[in-house]
Parts: C-alpha cells; sequence; structure tokens
C-alpha cells in the first residue's frame, strides 16, 4: 500500500527523512518549484478544515503541481449517497494523488483499500490525524533540536483528539519520551491508545495543567472537539476547562515549546502569543512543507507501507463505535485485526 492512513505507515527512518526534505525545501524552494509538474492533488474534505486543506493545496502548488477540491459532503456526490469506494474509484481517475479528511472514523482507510493512487488520511472523525503528527515532530525538531529524550504534555481533549492520538503514536517510536496526559476525567484518552502506543511508554495522567508544566519540554495543548460531543451539556461544562495564560506560562521553564495545531478556541489566552516559546504559528508554516514533503515521497519515493487488510479477518455486522465507516459504507465488512476493528481501531 502506498497511502499514509496511520502515522505507523511510516518507519522512523522514513519520518526523520521527511523532516529533512522539509526543511531542504524552506531553505531552498525554487528546488522543487516543479518537481510536481503535470501532477494533480484531489484534496477530499467532507469535514471543515482551513490549514489542513489549505496546506495541502498551498504544498501541490509550489511544487509545480495542480489541484483539484471538494471543500463539503454537501456539495460533492456524498450528498446523492454515494460511497467512499466508489469515490475513491472515481478520483483514482482524475487525480495522481488524494488527500482525504471524513467525519467517519476509517473513511480514508476505506478509500485507500479501492483507490489506484495515493491516499493521505487528512483527519478521520477522533482517530488519528498523521499529517498534523508529521507537522508537529517537525516543529519539535526544529526548535529543540532533538526527538528523543523529551517530557511531552497533552492538554485538553485527549479523547476525541486526533492530533494527539497520532503523536502519542508516533513519539512512542522515539528514545526516552515521556507523556503527561493533562484532562478531565470525561475527555480521558481512548483505551486504545492507552493499550497501544502507551503502553510502551512511560506515562502519568492529572488533571492539574499548572502542576504538570514545570516538568515538561513540550506543551501540546487542544481544543475541546464541540462536534463530536453527543451531550451538548457536557461540552459546555468542559469547553473551559484549561486557559492557558501568560501568568500559568510563568509555570514552565524558559525553554518549554507550547505547540497547538489549531484552530485555537480560548484554551490558549492571545496574550501567550507574545512569549517566544508560542510555537503554534511556526507550526503552521511547517505543516505545508512536511504535506510537500510527503506528496513528494508518495508520489516518487517507492513507498511500501502495510496492506491494510493483510492478517484481518472479516465478521459479521459492524462496529460498535457509532463513529466508524461500517455504519455507513455499503457491503464493507468489518474486519478485525488483533481484536480491533480495522478502520477505526474500536475494541471488537
Ligand atoms: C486539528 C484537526 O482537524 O484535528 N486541526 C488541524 O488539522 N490543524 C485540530 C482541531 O480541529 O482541533
Amino acid at each position: 500500500m502506498n497511502s499514509v492512513i496511520d502515522i505507523t505507515d511510516l518507519t522512523v527512518e522514513q519520518i526523520n527523512s521527511l523532516i529533512d526534505t522539509a526543511e531542504d525545501i524552506a531553505a531552498n524552494p525554487e528546488k522543487y518549484s516543479s518537481a510536481c509538474k503535470g501532477k494533480k492533488l484531489a484534496a477530499m474534505f467532507f469535514e471543515p478544515s482551513t490549514r489542513t486543506r489549505l496546506s495541502f493545496e498551498a504544498a501541490m502548488m509550489e511544487l509545480g503541481g495542480n489541484v483539484l477540491s471538494v471543500h463539503s459532503s454537501a456539495t460533492s456526490s456524498a450528498s446523492k449517497g454515494e460511497s467512499i469506494n466508489d469515490t475513491a474509484k472515481v478520483v483514482s481517475c482524475y487525480a495522481d494523488i488524494m488527500a482525504m479528511r471524513h467525519p467517519l472514523e476509517g473513511a480514508p482507510a476505506v478509500a485507500a483499500v479501492s483507490a489506484s493512487i495515493p491516499v493521505i488520511n487528512a483527519g478521520d472523525g477522533g482517530h488519528c490525524h498523521p499529517t498534523q503528527t508529521l507537522t508537529d515532530l517537525c516543529t519539535i525538531r526544529s526548535e529543540k533540536g532533538r526527538l528523543n529524550g523529551l517530557t511531552v504534555g497533552f492538554c485538553g481533549d485527549l479523547k476525541y483528539g486526533r492530533t494527539v492520538h497520532s503523536l502519542i503514536n508516533a513519539l512512542a517510536r522515539y528514545e526516552n519520551i515521556r507523556v503527561v496526559l493533562i484532562s478531565p476525567d470525561e475527555l480521558k484518552i481512548p483505551d486504545y491508545v492507552k493499550e497501544g502506543p502507551l503502553a510502551g511508554m512511560e506515562y502519568s495522567e492529572t488533571d492539574d495543567l499548572v502542576k504538570a508544566l514545570p516538568h515538561l519540554d513540550v506543551l501540546y495543548m487542544t481544543r475541546v472537539q464541540q462536534e463530536r460531543f453527543a451531550d451538548r451539556e457536557q461540552y459546555e461544562r468542559l469547553k473551559d476547562v484549561y486557559i492557558l495564560t501568560p501568568e500559568k506560562l510563568n509555570m514552565a521553564k524558559s525553554d518549554t515549546i507550547v505547540l497547538h495545531p489549531l484552530p485555537r478556541v480560548n484554551e490558549i489566552s492571545v496574550g501567550v502569543d507574545k512569549d517566544e516559546r508560542a510555537c503554534y504559528f511556526k507550526q503552521v508554516k511547517w505543516g505545508k512543507y512536511m504535506r510537500m514533503a510527503l506528496i513528494l515521497h508518495l508520489l516518487f519515493g517507492n513507498h511500501d507501507g502495510a496492506d491494510i487488510l493483510e492478517g484481518a479477518v472479516p465478521v459479521d455486522g459492524v462496529c460498535k463505535n457509532p463513529r466508524c465507516i461500517t455504519h455507513t459504507e455499503q457491503e464493507l465488512p468489518l474486519y478485525v485485526k488483533k481484536g480491533r476493528c480495522v478502520w477505526c481501531d474500536e475494541e471488537i
């Protein structure tokens, strides 16, 4: 499979080399300006996006390629009931590579199985977001000079925050990483992350941001994911649970960096922006260069990722995760690998 659906579809060596390429692109953009001449990226966004879609589009344009875009389910054949399987086959006839964001967990994986072009997961429900992780890793390496020996605090909505799940999954493969999970009880990290990547890592859980701050090299703030709450009242109760202010940031080390995948709602007060430890706008810039590096890798680098269905067994019924793609996709079997749904990772 030449797609990137999960961050583990890339080896650590490949990730490190993508960061090298992103840095080279940033330093020598003209060297890459016609690398994708004659190639087309299909940006298939079935869920709102500003940064991710625009950064994919800007990335392809700066590589000299062209872009075809779907901006919402409402303006595509998804609104007529077209399956992901059919959409993926159709788009494969028009484009050379596809980036897909979808509210249902596992949709880009289903597309990758049907498409004949590389598929990049640009965020599937509350599940994962591997290109944000590449962006985060690139920013951390550029600011801290390393991806090993770091204490990384994740704060906010660790339950639905897909960027958190993917970044932990990536950091699990680096050396001496300690993770501090900062969230209220209701927004704790899902079991599949705990039993998966976190099981082999040193980690602790707390609900106290101020107490955790002095120990962190990286603070990864997240937005409470309003759109994924079934219970509106619960969202209202939790939405302002953490707000990073300049006063709180005074508790952190002088070289701690603050990241956020953005959009920010009000979990970081604007006053923090002028602190040199606030790196979330630098992170946006790296997002474009990392996506350029990834497009080059998938189109020209002989990427050979794992086959999604290898070793998976089809079982009757649909996944018990209500946000899983098995609930809407016609005739899509629920495949199980190592006791989990292959599309969304839910325990079966
Ligand atoms: C994130 C996402 O879409 O998961 N945003 C992004 O891609 N930069 C984070 C979020 O929406 O909170």
